[in-house]
């Protein structure tokens, strides 16, 4: 699928077999996911726009970069928090919205609660971050906020993904690139994914 995309690098691959350990306890968990977000943020951000400029170093002029294109967090409640800082400490301009959903028990489907996101996304890279990409509910409705609020330029960015959550927003949002550290088996009966690496949101707050 042209559209997906994963991030197989050594380091990712290890973090993750971390973070999918049933061992390992919140406090670690916390620190690899954050090790990993920034990982994961360089090759989620590989094509951003730069703008030339000129520099002085102490001993020449000469030419660098800037990041010419803003860039727009959007973790989704409660997992993607969990992501935040490891964006943020390599894209320290980034502005950050929220957007509060959980998914129903029963029906799987997202219960929303709570939006805030940065004004003028129109012209800005929005990065979508939520560990876990299961059916794709609530991936699929925070895409369609996030663009009734104007965002053009929208990638998902999660750490598992099951093929059902692929496909509900390839099919939904054609437009929306998906990064993932892996794509995983499938779900369970209950919407989790397999093998996965349990209730991200639970596993990062202690929760379980
Ligand atoms: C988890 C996860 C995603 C959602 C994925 O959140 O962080 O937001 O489930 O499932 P879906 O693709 O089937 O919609 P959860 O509802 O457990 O809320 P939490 O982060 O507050 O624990
Ligand atoms: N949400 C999670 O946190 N884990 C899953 O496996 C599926 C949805």
């Amino acid at each position: 699928m042209e559209n997906v995309f994963v991030i197989d690098h050594p380091l990712v691959k290890r973090d993750l077999t971390l973070l999918r350990d049933r061992g390992t306890p919140s406090n670690l968990f916390r620190a690899i996911l954050r090790r990993m977000a920034s990982l994961m943020a360089y090759e989620v951000t590989r094509d951003l726009n730069v703008k030339e400029v000129g520099i002085k170093t102490p001993l020449e002029k000469t030419r660098g970069s800037v990041v010419a294109q803003p860039v727009i967090l959007v973790p989704i409640l409660r997992a993607g928090l969990g992501l935040v800082g490891g964006f943020v400490e390599v894209i320290p301009d980034a502005r950050v919205g929220h957007i509060g959903l959980y998914r129903d028990e029963d029906t799987l489907r997202p219960v929303d609660y709570y939006f805030k996101v940065p004004k003028n996304l129109k012209n800005a890279l929005v990065l979508i971050l939520d560990p876990m990409l299961a059916t794709g509910g609530s991936g699929s409705a925070a895409i369609a906020y996030l663009k009734d609020k104007g965002a053009r330029n929208i990638r998902f960015v999660s750490l598992v993904a099951a093929p059902e959550g692929v496909e509900t927003i390839v099919k939904t949002h054609p437009d929306v690139k998906i990064f993932t550290c892996s794509l995983d088996r499938g779900l369970n009966r209950r919407g989790y994914i397999l093998p996965g690496l349990g209730d991200a949101g639970d596993r990062i707050f202690g929760t379980e």
